[in-house]
């Protein structure tokens, strides 16, 4: 439709960009440290439980590839960053401070996923879901914390189904329990689409795996964590919901999905009081906090709180410094890790 009135053009159009300013306002800041710009706006709806630790990490050029996941090691407070890209090092270590400590030389990681650190007390070992094509690719690898190769599930190379022994197709994420038992979900948009845990000496204690939108089945499995009460949540990404099962038994115990009909939850994991769940969801870039249940119930899920982070910023796996409480989230569209520190009070102040 044309306008007939050029002032009232002129007036919508200059408003228009005022909107546009205010809104954008602040979308990337310059880092002060060291002049690389990262995307950091964001908006908190709800309840806000956390606030954005601009000062993490101190020198951001560290970031050269596609961050897609995180771990944190809250003993020895320090964090590893799991990036992508050509001639770029596949993890990144940082302290929990902000200082950087370390690229990884190693040429065995392909395509990271995910990353979980394991046995933060006694001997820390960071396990790496890794969905390349190539020859180190559809394995799940067990690192030194300075990043030597020490153990490797699945052939290497070769994507398949099998279960004796273990072989998978794009893994998507790992989760080891103080307990030693391995929860795996497999995977990534390839053939599998199952959720197996492990004992703390590789058999397989149980497992889902079939696709589908029924109970137990799943399309593309894509985070997996356990909480303190031996239940195992799953993001189910390709069906928009998150399901949970006993971690013991395997018996499926419920399903969320009325917080998802938007986007997908990309990842899941609990808070270090074990009160909220966090998901990011990567196309709507969110970090949503879900009220975690009680004992005995799952019932519907609730969003409390959501970081609404800028445009592209997208958001794929996050972790939780079990220490601190600290959320760090990865960014694959940002390239780049931002850590949340918990408000202490965790009252509302909106
Ligand atoms: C990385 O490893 C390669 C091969 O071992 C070696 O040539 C190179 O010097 C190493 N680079 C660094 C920064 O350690
Ligand atoms: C952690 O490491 C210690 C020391 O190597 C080992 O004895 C223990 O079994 C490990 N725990 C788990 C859960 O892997």
């Amino acid at each position: 439709m044309r306008s007939k009135n050029n002032s009232c053009l002129i007036a919508l159009t200059m408003g228009t960009i005022f909107l546009f300013m205010v809104v954008f306002y602040g979308a990337t800041n310059l880092h002060p440290s060291s002049g690389v710009k990262l995307k950091t706006d964001f908006q908190i709806s709800g309840k806000q439980l956390y606030k954005l630790d601009i000062s993490w990490p101190k020198y951001s050029e560290h970031f050269t590839g596609q961050v897609f996941g995180v771990a944190v090691n809250h003993l020895a407070g320090l964090v590893y960053v799991a990036q992508r890209g050509d001639n770029v090092p596949k993890v990144l270590v940082f302290s929990t401070d902000g200082d950087f400590l370390q690229a990884w030389n190693t040429t065995t990681l392909e395509m990271p996923h995910g990353i979980f650190l394991a046995n933060a007390s006694s001997n820390p070992s960071i396990w790496i879901t890794d969905v390349g094509n190539g020859p180190y690719g559809h394995t799940i690898k067990q690192y030194s914390p300075s990043g030597k190769l020490m153990q490797t599930l699945g052939s290497a190379g070769k994507a398949g189904s099998a279960v004796n022994p273990l072989q998978f197709d794009q893994p998507a994420e790992i989760f080891v329990h103080s307990s030693g038992e391995i929860y795996i979900v497999d995977g990534d948009g390839g053939m599998n689409n199952r959720l197996i845990k492990l004992s703390k000496d590789l058999q397989i204690l149980w497992m889902h795996g079939e696709k589908g939108q029924g109970l137990a089945q799943f399309y593309i499995p894509h985070s997996v964590a356990v909480d303190n009460y031996q239940r195992v949540w799953v993001a189910d990404r390709g069906n928009k919901r998150i399901q949970v099962f006993n971690s013991v038994t395997g018996d499926w115990l419920g399903s969320w999905g009325s917080c998802f009909t938007e986007d997908a939850p990309y990842s899941v994991r609990l808070t270090h009081d074990q009160k909220y769940m966090v998901v990011a969801q990567l196309n709507t870039n969110q970090v949503s906090l879900l009220e975690a249940p009680p004992v005995g119930i799952i019932g519907q899920c609730q969003v409390v709180s959501t970081i609404q982070l800028a445009e592209d910023v997208k958001p794929h796996l996050v972790d939780i410094d079990l220490k601190t409480g600290a959320l760090y989230v990865a960014e694959i569209g940002a390239m780049q890790a931002q850590k949340f520190t918990p408000l202490t009070l965790g009252s509302n102040v909106m």
